[in-house]
């Protein structure tokens, strides 16, 4: 029997990683706080998780993470100030972006030991429910936000399911990949899953895109800390267990638009034109710099 299917009211957001990649800017400043146009990176996947209609957003957080609190925050002196001069758009736009009181939690990753590690972080918070675990790095930029296709797709499966998306052959080695019953389904049925396949010996070219919907029986699996690919207490290791029960079906969905992995140098860079040339009050003139200094 199939675990019955419970709405998904939670999402985690696994935020401690120290984003060497983006020295000397992270030395104070969380990598996730780095803006895609005006929007900090994590601004960006909490909108795509309201819009999947999640109503309590679970951060892990580590050291020099402060300010994500406060971003999630009230800011009243801004708020006040605002208000005092008149600018009723820019203060309506803060609140709307605001979670309401007691939909945000915070708890600490004390030591970089993985993926796996910091979603068992959240064990308590999350509890004995279904969650969504949205990893920040990654930007979903499509027609309809990832997650959302994805609860659409989990209403009717139930169990656990990851968002994939095609990468080429030479790149499979650094994503965790999935062997999928019919590689052209918006919904699949996953048949294996390896985190960093070897070059050549990935079962496809399907990477885990860093959206999962996930059941709590993972919690008791990531508890026993094994470590994996890079020696690090791998999500994908524990996920592979969970599907060896029948009872934990696992489904691939096939998200169609664009991914911007802003935890690299050139994906972060690349999001912020291409987000930029979609926004109406920057459109022309960014296009005409570009152009310019593209000499076009
Ligand atoms: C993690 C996951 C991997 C996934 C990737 C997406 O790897 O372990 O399965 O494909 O995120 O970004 P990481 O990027 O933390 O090495």
């Amino acid at each position: 029997m199939h675990t019955p299917i419970r709405p998904i009211r939670k999402a985690v957001f696994p935020v401690a990683g120290l984003g060497t990649r983006f020295l000397p800017a992270t030395k104070a400043v969380p990598k996730e706080m780095l803006t895609i146009v005006d929007r900090p990176v994590l601004q960006h996947v909490v909108d795509e998780a309201r819009a999947a209609g999640i109503e309590h957003f679970i951060f892990v957080t580590g050291r020099n993470k402060g300010v994500i609190e406060d971003h999630f925050d009230n800011q009243f002196e801004l708020e006040a100030t605002l208000e005092a001069r008149g600018k009723k758009k820019e203060l309506e736009a803060l609140l709307r972006d605001l979670p309401a009181a007691g939909q945000t939690s915070f708890t600490r990753q004390q030591a970089p030991l993985g993926l796996g590690h910091a979603v068992w972080c959240a064990r308590e918070i999350v509890g004995n429910e279904p969650f969504a675990l949205l990893l920040p790095d990654m930007l979903h930029h499509g027609r309809s936000p990832c997650l959302a296709d994805m609860i659409t797709a989990y209403n009717t499966s139930g169990g656990n399911l990851i968002a994939v998306a095609p990468v080429p052959d030479d790149q499979t080695h650094q994503y965790g990949i999935v062997g999928v019953k019919d590689a052209k389904a918006k919904v699949a049925p996953i048949t294996g899953m390896v985190e960093k396949p070897k070059p050549g010996t990935a079962p496809s070219n399907l990477h885990i895109t860093g959206r999962y919907i996930l059941q709590p029986e993972i919690f008791a699996l990531l508890e026993k800390q094994e470590r994996g690919a890079g020696g690090e207490i791998q999500l994908t290791d524990s996920m592979i267990r969970l599907m060896g029960d029948a009872r934990q079906p696992f489904h691939a969905v096939r998200f169609d638009g664009t991914i911007y992995d802003c935890g690299s140098k050139l994906g972060f860079l690349t999001a912020n034109v291409a987000l930029a040339l979609e926004r109406e009050d920057l459109a022309a003139e960014f296009k005409r710099e570009v152009q310019r200094l593209l000499n076009v």
